[in-house]
Formats: C-alpha cells, structure tokens, sequence
C-alpha cells in the first residue's frame, strides 16, 4: 500500500501530511509507504516550510529527510492512493492523470471526520494559527484514513 499526499508548493501541508501520517501509521502497527509532491515547481528541493516544521515538531512528527518535488506521471500508477489538499490540486491532479488511474485521485480530508471541512487551507500567506489548523486537520484525516486501509 503506497499513499502520496499533493499540494501546491509540496513545502508547508503534504510534507506535513506524510510526516504526520508516518507517525500515526507506525504508531497503529501498519506498514504503509508514504511521500508528498506539489503540483507547483518553485520550491523543488526545498525542506519544509520552517512554520510547519515547528508546528508539527511540536507534537512529535519529523520531518527529517523530507525535501520537495513535483507530482511526476509515474506517481500515479506507482501509488494507490493519491491525495490533494485542496480542490485546486485535485484538479492539477486530474488534469496531469491518466485515465485509468483516475480512482486514486481525491481529497485526503474525505477520510476526516468532520464533512464541514473538505479542503486543509493553503497556510503559506498567513500566521501560525492557520499553520496550527493544519496539523489538526491532518491528523483527523490521517486516523480516517489508517482506519480506512485496515478495513479494506
Ligand atoms: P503548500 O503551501 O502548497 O502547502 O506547500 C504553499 C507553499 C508555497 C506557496 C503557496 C502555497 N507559494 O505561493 O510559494
């Protein structure tokens, strides 16, 4: 089982996502392989953002070894489930997709518990609540989803 997380810049919330999701997957005893991409090209090569890096340390996640990339065409048949942070990139996503792929696509907070939300808010422009909600949506998505792949 292979999961890749997609944002925009691949720098502040799908870094935060594999991190977090890491963590909480080791911690429920399943090996699930796990990476994060960005469907934008400005910060390939850069570690994560240093307000996601304090936000998520701050609970316990690492993000050691973790530095940006973009979305790439073999992602898609090399992961089963690939999921956006926003509607925006999944329709990147579906765009850059290859049609019979197009059933690992969707939005990680469909696995989240709360069905008001359904998008994790681009952070980068704004302070470190936004930044703090981040780390709270993905880790409710993040139990969602882990609860998901050991049903299935
Ligand atoms: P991310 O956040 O998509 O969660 O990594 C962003 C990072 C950088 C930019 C936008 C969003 N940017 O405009 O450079």
């Amino acid at each position: 089982m292979k999961v890749l997380f997609v944002c925009l810049g691949n720098i502040c919330r799908s870094p935060t996502a594999e991190a977090v999701f890491k963590a909480r997957a080791a911690k429920a005893g399943l090996t699930i392989e796990s990476d994060s991409a960005g469907t934008a090209t400005w910060h390939i090569g850069s570690r994560p953002d240093p307000r996601s890096q304090k936000a998520g340390e701050a609970r316990g996640y690492s993000f050691a070894g973790l530095s940006a990339r973009e979305v790439k065409i073999a992602d898609f048949a090399a992961f089963d489930y690939i999921l956006a942070m926003d509607r925006q990139n999944l329709q990147n996503l579906e765009m850059l997709c290859p049609p019979e792929h197009k059933s690992k696509l969707g939005l990680l907070l469909e696995f989240a518990p709360d069905e008001n939300v359904s998008e994790v808010p681009d952070p980068y422009y704004g302070g470190p609540d936004g930044f703090e909600n981040v780390v709270d949506l993905i880790e409710a998505a993040s139990d969602g989803l882990i609860a998901h792949i050991s049903a299935a």
